[in-house]
């Protein structure tokens, strides 16, 4: 499993959150520098990763390879409504047998959420690329991983030993930086 490469991808407000009190991700927190930065990532990578409610829909999304957590399945199973999808329970079936039934041994993984998958992978990311928008605040939101707000997402990447390189700024008027948290 060492060929394959796992990346996650969030964008959080100030206050650390990825989705509001009403557990949608606002217009608030979109931002075209952003976008293109997540897309252009996306269209890279060999597999997405996510929760049921985390599909990125965009233009290219269907040609995505995916796979889907949800517990409406046992271990693995085709995606009836997406041929480039396999449904997943990680209480049935193992990350390393869901990457091989969805046909890819090798190449990079893209992780986008929600908090409970990306603190699955927390021990395993090669970097996590955290976009933040600092003038957004979403008070009683979602944080972006288990324990945030109690700690920063921050706090939490750190904790798993991933440490911050340079940050690239993405969207100049709304102060808008990604960072990428590499393992040490
Ligand atoms: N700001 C950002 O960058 C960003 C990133 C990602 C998501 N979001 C936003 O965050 C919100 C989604 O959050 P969410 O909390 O609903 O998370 P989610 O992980 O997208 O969806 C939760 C669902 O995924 C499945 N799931 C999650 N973990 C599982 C596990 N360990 N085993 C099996 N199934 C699992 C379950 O599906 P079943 O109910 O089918 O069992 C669960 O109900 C959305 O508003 C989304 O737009 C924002």
């Amino acid at each position: 499993m060492a060929a394959l490469r796992i990346e996650g991808y969030v964008i959080v407000s100030a206050d650390g959150m990825l989705a509001d009190a009403s557990n949608v991700m606002p217009d608030d927190l979109k931002f075209e520098g952003d976008k293109a930065f997540f897309t252009a990532a996306l269209d890279r990578a060999d597999l997405i990763v996510h929760g049921r409610n985390s599909y990125e829909d965009q233009p290219n999304s269907p040609r995505r390879k995916r796979l889907i957590l949800t517990r409406t399945v046992r271990s693995l199973a085709p995606d009836p409504a997406n041929p480039n999808a396999t449904l997943w329970n990680p209480e049935g079936a193992s990350f390393e047998v869901a990457c091989g039934q969805s046909g890819t041994g090798a190449g990079t993984v893209a992780v986008i959420g929600g908090p409970n998958v990306f603190g699955m992978f927390m021990d395993r990311y090669d970097v996590f690329w955290l976009s933040q928008a600092p003038r957004v605040r979403l008070p009683d939101g979602e944080g972006c991983f288990p324990g945030v707000p109690a700690r920063s997402p921050q706090q939490v990447l750190a904790s798993h030993g991933l440490r911050a390189g340079q940050s690239q700024m993405l969207d100049p008027a709304a102060g808008v930086t990604v960072t990428p948290w590499r393992r040490a």
